[in-house]
This record gives C-alpha cells, structure tokens and sequence, in this order.
C-alpha cells in the first residue's frame, strides 16, 4: 500500500525540501551549468537557512546517481574529511559490488580501494583498543588523486557542507585538493568537489589561486523573494489538497523575511492548530485568522534567542550622550532586508538627531558588530553594507521601535506580535 503523504513530508523546516522543493531560475541555471562543466568546482555560499543544501540535493538528484557529502564542524581536519569522504565511499563501492555487475569498476580502482582498506585496517588494530579517543591517520595512500580517481569511477562527486566551518589553516587544503579534482576531469568527467558555506562571499569557504578562477564557479543563494515563498505554500498546500487564502499567503510571507525555513515553520503550525496531517479529504481555506497562533508559537520558541541577542546589544552606558546601537538599529530596521550602506544608515539616523556623526556611527556600529556573544549586525565586504545577522532580527527590531521607550528590556510575545502586525500594514500601505 502507498503510503499517503503527511505534513511532515510537504513542510520541512529543518530539512531539505522534497514534495515542496520550488525551482530558482537563476541559480538553478547557474548551477547545473557548473555541475555539467567537467573539471569546474563549485563554491555554494548565502545566508543560513537560504536553501543551498536544498537547491543542491535536488538538482544533484537530478544529474547524479550518488554523491559524498561531508559534514564539517569547527573541529574537522581536512584528513578527517578525506577519511570520512572515503568511508563513504568504501559502503556504496561494497553495496554496489553486490547488486551491480562488477565489471563496472577498473582493475585499477579495486586494488586502490583495496590498498586503502588494507592500510586503514593496520592502523585501527594497531591503536589500543581502550584509547579513549581514537583519531586515525590518513593512510599514504588516500591521496587526493585517489579519492577523485574512486570518485570518477563511482560517477559521483564530492560535497563539503558547511565548509566555512572548519579552522583556516585546514581549510586552505581545499585549494590544493580542488586543483587535484581539475586535473582529474580529464579522465573522469562527473569529479568535483563543491564547497558549502554559510558566509557572505566565496572568498570565506576557501581561498584559492588566482589561476583557478575561471575553473571555480561561485554560486551566491541570496534570501528569497516574497513570491518564491507563495510559490513554496502553494506547491505545499496543493499536495496537501487544502487551500490557504491570499492573505494568510501574503502574510506568510511577508512574516518569514526571505527565509524559506520560516515560512515552512509557519506552514506546519497553521497545519497543526488545524489538526490536518495528511492529505485533507474534504475542501478546506484557511483563512489569514491563522496566523497569529502560528506566528505566536513561532516567535515564543525563538524568544530566548532574540532576548539574548538584543539584550546583549541594548545595553546602554549610561554617559554615553546618545543611544548608540538604539539608534543604529532603529534607522537598521527601516532599510533594506539586504542591508544598507554607512551612508544610507547615517541618512536615516539624522533624521533624528541632525548632529549624530560619522564618528560616532563607526563606534557604535563596531560594538553591535563585534559584541561578543550574539552580535546583530554583520558588514559585508563585497556589498559595503550593513546587515542584520538573522532576518528575524529585523522584523523583532521593526517591532521594538514602535514601542514606546522602555527603561527595562523585554520580549513580550503579545507586544511584539501586535506590532509586527503593525508593521506588516504600515509596509502594505506604503506599497499600495
Ligand atoms: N527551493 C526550495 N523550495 C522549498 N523549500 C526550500 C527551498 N530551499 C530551501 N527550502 C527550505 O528552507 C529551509 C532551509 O533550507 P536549507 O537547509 O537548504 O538552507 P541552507 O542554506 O543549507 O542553510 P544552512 O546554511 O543553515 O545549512 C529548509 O527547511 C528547506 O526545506
Ligand atoms: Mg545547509
């Protein structure tokens, strides 16, 4: 029996999009043209939560049969990836061999597989047993080369998730390894290694030599547009065979700020409070009276998270003749999403306070880059411009400023509900 389709397959806030997966135009193009090209690697980088592990699974599912992909953390060394890329490797040649004519893979490949094998094999019965932590070395012949080479056979290619993640020192190997993969693509068209991160420019997943440029291509996945984000509930809604009206659509959103992972979040709950869990088998609309519980549910389980962060930056030092990141992040809030420029925020600020300077915006705008736990603000080199780390920043800080002046901090899930929904008619009229 077919199993039916539920909620949790059409509104995936924390995994990649399958059933509700909408086409980009541009990136798509972008990127399937790099991953056609042999010998281009590829360096995928955006905000988090922008959808570039979701973009990738679906279009490699599209053009590949396999792939490897990597997690990195803080704490991966490029030899653990190269070992864990191997592993995973090592499985799908194992299960391949079974169900798959073995003639598929070279001579060659299988004895440098079984080299390898062999070699890990060594150094794990060798290490004591009861080491608490067993780090294993790279065996001499797990090289970069060898690894592109069983790649190439396995027609599959290499993804380094969250790559920006790992220490500088370990991430400038990429480089060198890349370099490996474009030599390869002579014998074995699919090899690649594409590079994940969440940053703002390519240059901050991995630092490469100038030469290589032409060979690199560098797919920006910016936030989406608010019709990327209809596109994704009604797709959603569709399979579900249940309708959301216009306004609950538009709302939507409006309210997920660019972020797709917000806007499935929104989704689920406007699903949940009304009990729809598969399929619905009778027509239903809902209406835009559902989402302020959503909403609600949505902003009390980020509350913690937002009170740190703003509580972090608000605090004011009392001498201080203005308030500094209020006022920064005031004028902030009333930008753009994609973030403003020193000039365009200082613009915003005089408004307010004619004599506010340059001077003072450079300092006040440091500490609510640099604060040391949650920082707000980050700049970006290539745009010149400033920008709210998290997009629920913004709308959380659009909030705070129509609140009268407050002498303590705090989040009120009500207050800040009310005036979200404020803001959401004060930005309608002025498009109207
Ligand atoms: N094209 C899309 N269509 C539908 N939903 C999408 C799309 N892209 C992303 N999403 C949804 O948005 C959420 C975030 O996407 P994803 O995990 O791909 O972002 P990311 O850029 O990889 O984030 P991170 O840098 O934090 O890993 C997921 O819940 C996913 O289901
Ligand atoms: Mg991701």
């Amino acid at each position: 029996m077919k199993s039916s389709t539920t909620v949790y397959d059409v509104f995936t806030p924390t995994t990649p999009a399958k059933a509700s997966f909408i086409e980009r135009e541009d990136i798509n193009d972008k990127l399937v043209d790099a991953l056609r090209t042999p010998g281009t690697q590829i360096v995928v980088y955006g905000y988090s939560g922008s959808g570039k592990s979701t973009l990738l699974r679906n279009k490699l599912r599209q053009l590949y049969e396999h792939e490897v992909t990597t997690r990195c953390t803080s704490a991966s060394s490029f030899d653990q990836l190269m070992l864990s890329a191997f592993d995973d490797l090592d499985a799908y040649y194992i299960s391949e061999l079974q169900a798959k004519d073995t003639a598929t893979i070279s001579a060659s490949a299988k004895t440098t597989l079984a080299s390898i094998r062999s070699e890990l094999s060594v150094t794990a019965s060798s290490s004591s047993e009861n080491s608490a932590k067993k780090t294993r070395i790279l065996p001499p012949q797990l090289t970069a080369q060898n690894l592109a080479k069983l790649m190439g056979e396995a027609n599959c290619c290499w993804v380094l998730e969250d790559f920006h993640k790992i220490e500088e020192s370990e991430r400038t190997k990429l480089s060198q390894t890349m370099k490996v993969f474009m030599d390869m693509a002579d014998d074995y068209r699919t090899v690649k290694v594409i590079a994940v991160g969440a940053v703002d420019s390519a240059r901050q997943v991995v630092q490469y030599d100038p030469e290589m440029r032409t060979r690199i291509a560098e797919i920006h996945v910016p936030l989406m547009e608010p019709y990327e984000l209809q596109s994704i509930i009604n797709l959603g809604t569709k399979i579900l065979k249940i309708a959301f009206s216009p306004s609950l659509t538009n709302k939507i959103s409006h309210y997920a700020n660019g972020l797709p992972a917000i806007c499935h979040t929104l989704c689920l709950n406007v699903c949940q409070q009304n009990d729809i869990y598969e399929e619905a088998s009778a027509p239903i609309t809902l209406t835009a009276e559902e989402l302020e519980p959503a909403l609600k549910k949505y902003l009390s389980n980020s509350s913690d998270t937002l009170k740190m962060a703003f509580e972090a930056s608000l605090k004011q030092n009392r001498k201080s003749k203005y308030n500094h990141p209020k006022l920064i992040i005031h004028a902030l809030a009333q930008l753009s999403q994609d973030g403003a420029t020193k000039d365009e925020i200082l613009r915003k600020i005089n408004k307010v306070e004619p004599s506010y300077s340059s001077k003072s915006f450079v300092g006040g705008m440091e500490k609510l880059c640099k604060a040391l736990r949650t920082p707000l603000v980050r700049f970006d080199d290539n745009s010149g411009k400033y920008s709210f780390i998290d997009p629920l920043y913004r709308s959380f800080a659009l909030a705070l400023n129509s609140e009268e002046p407050k002498t303590s901090f705090e989040v009120n899930i009500n207050s800040l509900l009310e005036v979200l929904t404020k803001s959401y008619n004060n930005t309608r009229r002025r498009h109207k």
